[in-house]
């Protein structure tokens, strides 16, 4: 796959065999932003987020997350756009090219490929849920302010073996169906275009949740840090979710960034990305929390802790199922966009590795996750006893790809950059080869890729691990 870009032209996957092409409407600058916001809001925002944020200790959790973001995230987010632009091509290819021979940086965009299927066997569970949910909201009796009702709902769906695993394979159908049938483009439009939308409808949940009676001790939860509550699970789980949040560490930014216009700005576009994505996720919270205290909910209720408190928000507006209907119809849009990102990094390279056809490479994509996505969404029934590590395999697959291998993979991203491909390259990458006069802002971003980013990542790295003890 090769894609050529003139200056202020198209840029253009040329082979079509991606779906990512960037042409007509995407050539515009607000569209590449608009695609890359596509990949990293998701159901990151709207569910890791805030049960992270529950079981993390409310606010500190949030500073360490928003840390993780401006030292960590928009470095790394740079550098992959940077990455992908300079070599036009997909993550392994792209760190091909732009490294020295022999020296093995794709094994990078191949860490990314085990990622990106993990990722996709545990998020496919929870866009299964939100799908179920969309038709939960119909019937009256899940509106409710009484917790022990809106449990039982979720558990009666994910203990149910069948549905459970029906929820799943319903939504790669429609998944894998909009990337077999390269309808990618118009999708994310749609997508790109409700983003605005969901955050609409969440200023409008939040407003009912700030304004119910008890509300406040959620906004303390959420704003009041207590800084006890640190300890290495935290700061490893807060600096994951940055990585998880932006797309970063595994590749899926590499690929957009081959898809960038020669006269993109590259700082400004990460950095409004980054701010866009993290504003939508901390409205989740607002939305969220306030209701959990105001109606007695646990907030470290965990993955589940979206699902239990939406709908007692819902309960208490006027019209709230027509409300919790497009509330979570919403939220799968969204989610669809960081899945079309996930899902094209395995069929891209299958495709071009293996030569295989585009529809056999997504048929085969889609096949093997819905095999290892099945012990995602069994994990709450027949294999809710089998664990590794003392996780099952949903917590095990959320866990080590948000806390291990997307870090893992920024790590090697920092060295690279920093290390390998140095200033020359990323000042003329950043800085549109001297045109942008950025030349300050891109001297912070490359002390922090070179010195901070990777050093905070390795110490939260093994310090979460329990490398430095316990
Ligand atoms: N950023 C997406 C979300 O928050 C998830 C994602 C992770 C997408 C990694 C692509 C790659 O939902």
């Amino acid at each position: 796959m090769e894609a050529s870009s003139t200056d202020g032209k198209l840029v253009e996957a040329s082979s079509g065999k991606t779906n990512f092409k960037v042409r007509d409407g995407f050539s515009t600058r607000l569209g590449v932003l608009l695609a890359t916001l596509g990949s990293a809001v998701g159901l990151g925002n709207i569910w890791k987020f805030p049960y992270l944020t529950g079981t993390g200790g409310g606010a500190v959790f949030i500073i360490i997350y928003m840390i993780s973001v401006l030292l960590i995230g928009i470095p790394v987010l740079v550098s992959e756009h940077a990455i992908g632009r300079s070599a036009r091509a997909n993550a392994i290819d792209s760190m091909r090219k732009v490294s020295p021979n022999k020296v093995p940086w794709w094994l990078i965009g191949a860490l990314g490929f085990l990622a990106a299927f993990f990722i996709m066997a545990f998020y496919t569970e929870v866009a299964g849920w939100v799908l179920a949910y969309v038709f939960k909201a119909f019937s009256a009796s899940i509106l409710s302010t009484d917790s022990n009702v809106t449990t039982e709902a979720f558990n009666s769906l994910v203990t149910n073996p069948g549905l459970s695993v029906a929820w799943q394979v319903i939504d790669l159908l429609i998944v894998g169906g909009i990337l077999m049938f390269g309808v990618s483009k118009g999708i994310e439009r749609v997508t790109k275009r409700l983003i605005p939308l969901l955050a609409i409808l969440l200023v409008v949940v939040a407003i009912r949740s700030l304004t119910l009676p008890g509300a406040s001790a959620g906004l303390e939860f959420l704003f009041k840090p207590d800084f006890s509550k640190i300890t290495a699970s935290t700061l490893l789980a807060g600096v994951g979710l940055a990585f998880f949040k932006l797309s970063i560490g595994m590749g899926t930014m590499i690929t957009y960034g081959s898809y960038f216009r020669s006269d993109q700005n590259i700082p400004t576009t990460a950095v409004r990305v980054a701010l866009a994505d993290m504003s939508i996720a901390l409205l989740a919270g607002i939305a969220i929390f306030p209701a959990v205290f105001a109606y007695g909910f646990q907030p470290n209720a965990g993955p589940s802790l979206v699902f239990l408190t939406i709908p007692s928000v819902f309960a208490s507006m006027p019209a709230g199922n027509i409300f919790m209907v497009i509330f979570f119809i919403l939220t799968f849009i969204a989610s669809i966009g960081a899945q079309v990102s996930l899902l094209e990094v395995p069929i891209s390279l299958v495709n071009e590795k293996f030569n295989l056809s585009r529809k056999l490479s997504t048929a085969l994509a889609s096949f093997t996750l819905i095999l290892v996505g099945s012990l995602a969404a069994l994990s709450n029934s027949l294999l809710a006893n089998v664990k590794i590590f003392g996780l099952t395999f949903f917590d095990l697959f959320d866990f080590t790809t948000s806390n291990i291998f997307l870090p893992l993979g920024g790590f090697f991203i920092c060295i690279f950059v920093g290390w390998v491909w140095g200033k020359k390259n990323f000042f003329a990458a950043l800085t549109n080869n001297g045109e942008l006069h950025n030349e300050k802002f891109v001297s912070v971003l490359f002390f922090l890729i070179r010195f901070v980013s990777p050093v905070l990542v390795l110490l939260v790295l093994l310090n979460g691990l329990g490398v430095f003890g316990k």
